[in-house]
């Protein structure tokens, strides 16, 4: 396939290109940043002109995209202001799924986060693990993701396209492993129900998305299967939500964010573990 990719030059994007390459794909990146050359062109996607024309076709580099991957976003809040987080992400992915819908790409698949289902986690989740049942944002950046993906939802009916929203929790790159050598200390990824994904593995749940469409829409959390703490997640689960309903068949070490649906619907393994 050609596959578009927004935010190509970004921790996810740089590991999604390298993925999708590898399985033999020709990728187009599209970034505000990024080297001139093959493979890459850049587009700011707040504006809908050069989005729209970047995805029907790129002098010199495509002619027409099989599917898009859209991952350019503000990742977090506190970069910017909070407003600024809200509107820059909503407006890039509205423009950016608006104009596949234009230009008639029928397999969209984009990232949302844990930032739609309850993080900092401030409230007790309705049981354990999370799953993708539940939606609540606390801040900005998430309601822009829960934005996003009534967005897709909505587009969604529109025609017999796929839309994949990827909920994926905290990002960890090949050289970020020194962060769980705090893994037994206590409040350690509170905030994140100790999950976590090596960027390999998030690529790799993009490819898997990205070769299953389904007309419709559809979400998946994207966390390692296992979880980011050293105690057995029975354990942490207690310490941070007391009272909270656990699943009586919870593995010893299983993420509190449940990854039960990406394996069961889309084959989704992680091929890297910080144990
Ligand atoms: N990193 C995480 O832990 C994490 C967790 C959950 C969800 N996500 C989501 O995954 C996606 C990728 O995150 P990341 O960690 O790779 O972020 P990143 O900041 O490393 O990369 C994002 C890229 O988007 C580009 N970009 C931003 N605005 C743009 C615009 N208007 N036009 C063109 N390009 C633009 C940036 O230049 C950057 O290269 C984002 O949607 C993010 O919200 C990330």
């Amino acid at each position: 396939m050609i596959i578009g990719v927004t935010g190509s030059s970004g921790k996810l994007g740089r590991a999604t290109v390298e993925r999708l390459t590898a399985e033999g794909h020709e990728v187009i990146g599209f970034d505000l940043v990024g080297s001139a050359g093959a493979g890459f062109t850049r587009v700011d996607l707040g504006d809908y002109g050069q989005t729209l024309d970047a995805l029907f076709g790129v002098t010199a580099r495509h002619e027409g995209l099989d599917a898009l991957v859209h991952l350019a976003a503000i990742p977090v809040n506190g970069l910017v202001p909070d407003v600024t987080t809200f509107h820059t992400n909503v407006t890039a992915t509205f423009n950016v799924l608006h104009a596949a819908h234009r230009v008639g790409i029928d397999n969209v698949v984009f990232a949302s986060s844990i930032t739609a289902m309850g993080f900092p986690f401030d409230e007790a989740p309705p049981q354990l693990p999370v799953d993708e049942t539940y939606t609540s944002a606390s801040n900005t950046y998430g309601l822009g993701k829960v934005a996003e993906e009534a967005i897709a939802a909505q587009l969604a009916r529109w025609g017999s396209s796929a839309y994949t929203a990827l909920r994926f929790t905290n990002v960890v790159a090949e050289g970020e492993y020194d962060t769980f050598a705090r893994a037994a200390d206590p409040g350690y990824r509170r905030d994140l129900i100790g999950s976590w994904v090596d960027a390999r593995d998030g690529a790799r749940a993009v490819a898997l998305a990205l070769a299953d469409p389904v007309p419709g829409f559809r979400v998946y959390n994207v966390a390692s299967p296992t979880s980011g703490t050293a105690d057995p997640s029975r354990a942490v689960a207690a310490r941070w939500f007391p009272g909270t309903p656990v699943a009586s068949d919870l593995g010893e070490y299983e993420s509190l964010m449940s990854t039960r649906k990406i394996q069961a619907e889309l084959g989704f393994v992680a091929e890297h573990d910080w144990r």
